[in-house]
């Protein structure tokens, strides 16, 4: 029996403080979310230096409190593994920083961790990997599909080439009037609505598995101009279930076609939007048809946390990657 590997994950990209560890990258000994969404709410969106003072004010106390639920001591950690990007630089900064000190305080080996990989592990929690896999990736800025052979290793199939989907989840809640993050709230508002509207789906070239959302926004807008000038009323449910059942219909197609082409043993979903209960739903009941297997995070593991980090970290640390002290925030950093 090897023996275990215990890493501390730390995750400031955006507006959550985030701080976990986690056992053999799919055991979660402790994962504190510090949430900053009432102070960015106001604001209709995150405030990139409201987001860097409230990391500041709340690391360490997500730190203490990550080490005392977890019941380990410092000599059992093996690694500090944070997120080194993408995300928005000035909070990057807050947590690689926090990483650097442990790291050279209490001489732990830190490694660098890119964010989409620990949205991916995020799925490690419940079930093992069974290889190859596809990825569908659905968060803030990133709508992707993945084609991963083996641990730590991404192949891109297909990107959006415009706005993400929670991107255009949050555009269309704005236009709706409806709080940040607008993702929820469209969910929440479409469950009571009819997919009436009949809002394009973006298929693009025969046989592409890129995504493209702007026209789908374009036409939520136009659609609510065009009936506000004739004065019709439009039910903000009906809207929502319509562009729900555009975005659905796209990203639970284009998955499916992927997967039987690629041939895969498992698909995992990944990202904030896998939060959205339309999707579950429907992605979990096609696979079923199909006879995949597919896997989709709990979700208090789909928006942004730090346990994801640990466990994308893990591998990384068992492949054998090390940062330097010299580790800096990449606001830009790719997965591939
Ligand atoms: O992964 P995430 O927490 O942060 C990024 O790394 O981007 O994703 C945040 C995105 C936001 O656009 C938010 O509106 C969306 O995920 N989101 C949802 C739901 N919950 C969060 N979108 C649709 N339905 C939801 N239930
Ligand atoms: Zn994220």
């Amino acid at each position: 029996m090897t023996k275990d590997n215990i890493i501390l994950g730390i995750e400031t990209s955006c507006d959550e403080t985030a701080a976990s560890i986690v056992k053999n990258g799919n055991t979660i000994l402790s994962n504190v979310v510090a949430s900053q969404i009432e102070s960015h709410k106001r604001f209709g969106g995150v405030v990139p230096e409201i987001a860097s003072r409230h990391h500041v004010e709340q690391m360490t106390l997500v730190l203490e409190e990550t080490i005392q639920q977890a019941k380990v001591d410092w000599d059992e950690i093996d690694a500090i593994a944070v997120t080194e990007g993408p995300g928005l630089v000035g909070a990057l900064l807050i947590g690689v920083n926090a990483a650097k000190a442990l790291a050279f305080a209490k001489n732990k080996p830190l490694v660098g961790v890119q964010h989409i990989a620990g949205h991916i592990y995020a799925n490690r929690f419940q079930q093992e990997f069974d290889f190859p896999l596809l990825a569908l990736i659905v968060s803030g800025g990133h709508t992707e599909l993945i084609l991963m052979k083996e641990h730590g290793h991404f192949e891109l199939v297909g990107e959006t080439r415009d706005d993400a989907a929670g991107e255009a989840y949050d555009k269309v809640a704005r236009m709706l009037k409806l709080p940040y993050p607008g993702g929820p709230e469209i969910d929440r508002l479409a469950q009571s609505g009819k997919a009436t509207i009949d809002f394009p789906r973006a298929w693009l070239e025969e046989g592409s598995y890129d995504f493209s959302f702007s026209g789908l926004k374009s036409a939520v807008i136009n659609k609510i101009h065009n009936a506000e000038q004739r004065g019709e009323t439009l039910k903000d449910e009906d809207i929502a279930a319509s562009f729900q059942a555009s975005v659905i219909d796209v990203l639970t197609t284009k998955t499916l076609r992927a997967a039987k082409e690629f041939n895969v043993k498992q698909v995992i979903v990944a990202g904030g939007v896998a939060a959205n209960r339309g999707l579950r739903t429907e992605l979990l009941s096609q696979f079923e048809k199909e006879g995949i297997p597919i896997l989709i995070p709990p979700l208090n593991l789909c928006t942004d946390n730090a346990a994801m980090i640990a466990a994308a970290g893990t591998i990384a640390y068992e492949q054998g990657k090390r940062s330097g002290l010299d580790l800096n925030a990449n606001p830009s950093l790719e997965l591939l």
